[in-house]
């Protein structure tokens, strides 16, 4: 089984495309949406609550772990690989490395969490790729609660986007870089603003990493298990700290499937099964 992990609903754009990926493996995922949004929590807890996400996924016996989450992946997965020797840990980053090889204007957007951008894992990304492109970063505040909401195409949320939007197209950004994994899911209402500026840049390219990293995830789940059998179940398992009736509606809109969802609770820096 895999054990995937994020603040809420954004990891689930990462989950469908392991399920393309791996269909025969169970899959176990985690949303922290007692603690949403993340992006605006110290690293240092940010750090507890994944440890506490992990503990549990191995414990419902996941052999690998996606941090299917990027303001996670900054501020915890050095963290996590320390404490979790034994487990393969697959993590996520802004695709600013495929973002720069891209560009054609030599202007690229990011956007992401603040969490994210004011980590020492993005600055050092930034070192290494972006030194002969221009980003421009935007940390999206409100756009994560918006998602959550099940507001992905709604006035607000448009306007939202737009306001992020607009400087970057008239700043000549050709690639956009969605760093958080609950933008794919407003990937076409990004895509119908961009239609409609009038700086509409000509190719006009957005970067999701999540089909990236499902295949990195099928890689090291074939890499440490491929001599064993699939799992005896190809479940998916849906977990919330939140509640379990709001997140299954709002799978349900996101992935257009029906899962059931349990709850989990936080007991200190523990989570159980309710
Ligand atoms: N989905 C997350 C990410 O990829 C975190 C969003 C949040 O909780 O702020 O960064």
């Amino acid at each position: 089984m895999i054990g995937i992990l994020d603040s809420g609903v954004g990891g689930l754009s990462v989950l469908r495309h392991i399920r393309a990926q791996l269909p025969d493996v169970g899959l176990a995922y985690l949303a922290d949406q007692a603690h949403v949004p993340y992006g605006t929590r110290s690293l240092a807890e940010i750090r507890q609550f994944s440890e506490g996400i992990v503990r549990f996924l191995l414990a419902q016996g996941s052999q690998i772990i996606v941090v299917a989450c990027n303001t996670a992946s900054a501020a915890a997965l050095t963290h996590l690989r320390g404490v979790f020797p034994q487990t393969p840990i697959v993590g996520m980053e802004p695709a600013v490395k495929p973002a720069a090889a891209h560009t054609r204007t030599g202007k690229v957007g990011v956007l992401a969490t603040a969490g994210t951008f004011e980590s020492p894992r993005y600055a050092s990304l930034m070192q290494r790729y972006a030194q002969n492109i221009e980003v421009l970063e935007d940390p999206c505040l409100g756009l994560v609660g918006l998602i959550e909401a099940g507001n992905v195409a709604g006035r607000e949320t448009a306007v939202l986007l737009r306001t992020i939007l607009s400087p970057m197209l008239a700043a000549g950004v050709d690639t956009l870089v969605l760093g958080c994994t609950h933008y794919p899911f407003v990937e076409p209402l990004i895509t119908q603003i961009v239609a409609q500026s009038a700086h509409k840049p000509d190719p006009f390219t957005i970067i999701d990493p999540a089909p990236a990293v499902a295949r990195q995830t099928r890689r090291v789940w074939q890499e440490n298990h491929s001599t064993q059998a699939p799992c005896a179940t190809n479940e998916v398992h849906l977990f919330t700290t939140g509640n379990a009736v709001q997140m299954a509606a709002l799978t349900k809109q996101l992935l257009g499937e029906t899962f059931q969802v349990e709850t989990a609770v936080w007991q200190g820096d523990i989570l159980i099964p309710a």
